[in-house]
């Protein structure tokens, strides 16, 4: 087999770089160790940055996105005993979020590369990348019982945190890992229940921080700050409400509470590889790149590397022109320390850390009351949750 593009997993990096190239005339196989349904129905994030949205929109991918999806123009952040708003839209000269789920993202995605015609292949095996230092590098993999090899001009690693392709990329001698672990995890469930709030509420208290977000009128999404070693077991939905319940009442949120029919444990973890090529291999997302949930930049921060990679290739296919793909890493990796460090900041100004001491409370208190009541900071944060511009 032979393709211009090789692209190892579909997730957002991978089925987003495969639509887009496609657009563009660029041929691509997308493969994927997970199932079809498997992609379609892990649950992951949902607030879509402007860019990502404009992006879908653009591309002809939007339809469902716009029907069902939620514009939401501010954000509450609650925190010693009051509730304040943060008017993005005003903010940011009329940019907005759209809380609207990650995996329907994959499932519109999915749907429009089968439409097109592309070459998708699920529950792949034994996946092998060779050839890299070379213009022709090969994929081997098992797929439907028989022994594939892909033959291309280039490899996207969009094959998410778990990644493979990362370490084709020799560690110490090429690449370099920047890493942090915090000392916490999100508890996530997902409720049938009424909405709580009209926009999302981030709520910082001394028993730790709280997030009411949402799906739909009728299903609600929350997480509460835990220990990474939490059993979701442990937890009974009475147990649940209660702890998220305190955590927003200081500031006069009320809960409103319904059968959970999920609960999760994601772990926090800041993480960037560079540089993010080698050769003839581009990572894209997660493969190369980590951010803690708080301020939900994952599945954005995938959408503009492959936003810049498919500019990169269709220069490359135009005009020979190779001049943005040896500046790729450069390019991505602003934007993904921008990202990195308001992940990071949303996350130190809102958590409990296990060392704090009333010192620390009290300065996040003063750090909070800066970003709602100083335009100038306001607007700081409001910039960086709407995301900045595509490049
Ligand atoms: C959601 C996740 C986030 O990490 C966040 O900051 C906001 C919302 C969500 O899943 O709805």
């Amino acid at each position: 087999m032979r393709t211009q593009v090789g692209i190892v997993g579909a997730g957002p990096a991978g089925l987003m770089l495969s639509h887009l190239l496609h657009l563009r005339g660029i041929e691509s196989v997308v493969i994927d160790l997970r199932t079809r349904e498997d992609i379609e129905e892990t649950i992951k994030a949902g607030v879509l940055e402007q860019s990502t949205v404009d992006l879908m929109t653009r591309t002809g991918v939007g339809d469902r996105l716009a029907r069902d999806g939620f514009v939401h123009q501010g954000i509450n952040l609650a925190f010693n005993g009051d509730l304040h708003r943060i008017n993005m839209y005003e903010l940011t000269g009329g940019r907005a979020v759209m809380v609207y789920a990650q995996h329907e993202v994959l499932k519109d995605l999915i749907a429009r590369r089968l439409t097109d015609g592309g070459d998708l292949r699920f529950e792949v095996t034994g996946t092998a990348v060779d050839g890299l230092g070379g213009d022709r590098p090969t994929i081997r993999f098992e797929h439907e019982g028989r022994q594939e090899v892909l033959e291309c001009d280039f490899v996207a690693g969009c094959d998410g945190s778990r990644t493979y392709t990362r370490h084709l990329i020799p560690d110490g001698a090429v690449r370099t890992d920047f890493f942090r672990q915090y000392p916490f995890a999100w508890f996530g469930i997902l409720a049938e229940a009424p909405p709580s709030s009209d926009e999302l509420i981030y709520a910082h208290s001394e028993r730790g921080f709280a997030l009411i977000s949402t799906r739909s009128p009728s299903v609600q999404r929350m997480y509460f700050q835990c220990d990474p070693d939490t059993d979701p077991d442990d937890w009974s939905e009475q147990r649940i409400w209660d702890e998220i319940q305190t955590r927003v009442s200081g500031a006069g949120a009320t809960v409103k509470s319904g059968a959970i029919f999920q609960k999760a444990i994601l772990q926090f973890r800041s993480f960037v590889c560079e540089p993010m090529q080698y050769g003839r291999l581009f990572l894209a997302g997660d493969a190369a790149h980590t951010v803690p949930p708080t301020g939900a930049k994952g599945l954005n921060l995938a959408m503009a590397d492959v936003h810049v990679l498919d500019r990169a290739l269709g220069a490359y296919y135009d005009a020979k022109d190779t001049g943005l793909l040896e500046s790729y890493t450069s390019t991505v990796l602003r934007r993904i320390w921008r990202a990195q460090h308001f992940s990071w900041w949303m996350t130190s100004m809102l958590h409990r850390f296990s060392e704090a001491t009333d010192f620390d409370l009290r300065r996040q208190i003063a750090e909070l009351d800066m970003v709602t009541s100083s335009t100038a900071a306001a607007r700081t944060l409001a910039e960086n949750y709407v995301g900045l511009p595509l490049s």
